[in-house]
């Protein structure tokens, strides 16, 4: 029931495909994908092609975490990259239930992500659209930063509201996501965690990968 999904953010940029291959032999369960456009966020990544590019190398579903502004004009591209998943900023775009509906037309879950200040009633009308509630306990933009403690209480209101709804929407957390912190993280009512540095700044990511299920396991 619990789902990890090691961001590409913090891997070997220069051998991208076995940095993939590595996590998935290692337990990942999603790809976690960040794309930065350096407007939307102070930082530049990667777009739709190494989206394509890794596909084939890639066994499990791709999460796209978009930090990009405007929003509708790249989803149809990441859907043909091969995206299973697409997540954005409710502020980044000027028709949320748009965007939502876009995503979901070209095939694809779709996600809404909330940065630590965003509030959660851009939730109120859409309940329905999502598939996915990406809550950030960091602010967006760079890898390997501290967990935000206040994204807890805002987890647990989230599970509320999912609860609430009936609805099977996965709740994910992104930012700071470490063995130690995880289950705390899942007890607030997580069910999928983003974790960069904590598994590609480990030499032995199945390793790293495992601890977080031990932790998990004593949730
Ligand atoms: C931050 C990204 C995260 C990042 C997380 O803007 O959205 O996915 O890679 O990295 P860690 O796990 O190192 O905080
Ligand atoms: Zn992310």
């Amino acid at each position: 029931m619990y789902r990890i999904a090691p961001s590409l953010l913090s891997a070997d940029f220069a051998r991208l495909g076995d940095e993939v291959k590595d996590v998935i032999a290692g337990g990942a369960d999603l790809m976690h994908f960040d794309v930065m456009d350096n407007h939307y966020v102070p930082n530049l990544t990667v777009g739709p092609l190494v989206c394509e590019a890794l596909r084939p190398h890639c066994s499990v579903p791709i999460d796209v975490h978009l930090m990009v502004k405007p929003v509708d004009r790249i989803v149809p591209d990441f859907a043909k990259a091969g995206a299973s998943i697409i997540s954005f900023h409710p502020e980044a775009s000027e028709h949320v239930d748009r965007t939502l509906s876009l995503i979901r037309d070209q095939g694809c879950k779709a996600g809404l992500v909330f940065n630590p200040a965003t509030p959660l009633a851009w939730l109120d009308h859409v309940m329905d659209k999502v598939d996915l509630i990406l809550i950030m306990s960091v602010n967006p933009g760079f890898g390997g930063q501290s967990f935000i403690a206040s994204a807890l209480p805002k987890i647990r209101e989230v599970r509320r509201r999912i609860d609430e709804s009936g609805r099977d929407i996965w709740l994910e957390v992104d930012g700071g996501v470490k063995a130690d912190n995880i289950a705390a993280v899942a007890k607030a009512g997580a069910d999928t965690f983003v974790a960069g540095s904590a598994v590609f700044g480990e030499k032995d990511r199945a390793a790293a990968i495992r601890r977080m299920r031990e932790a998990l396991a004593g949730a």
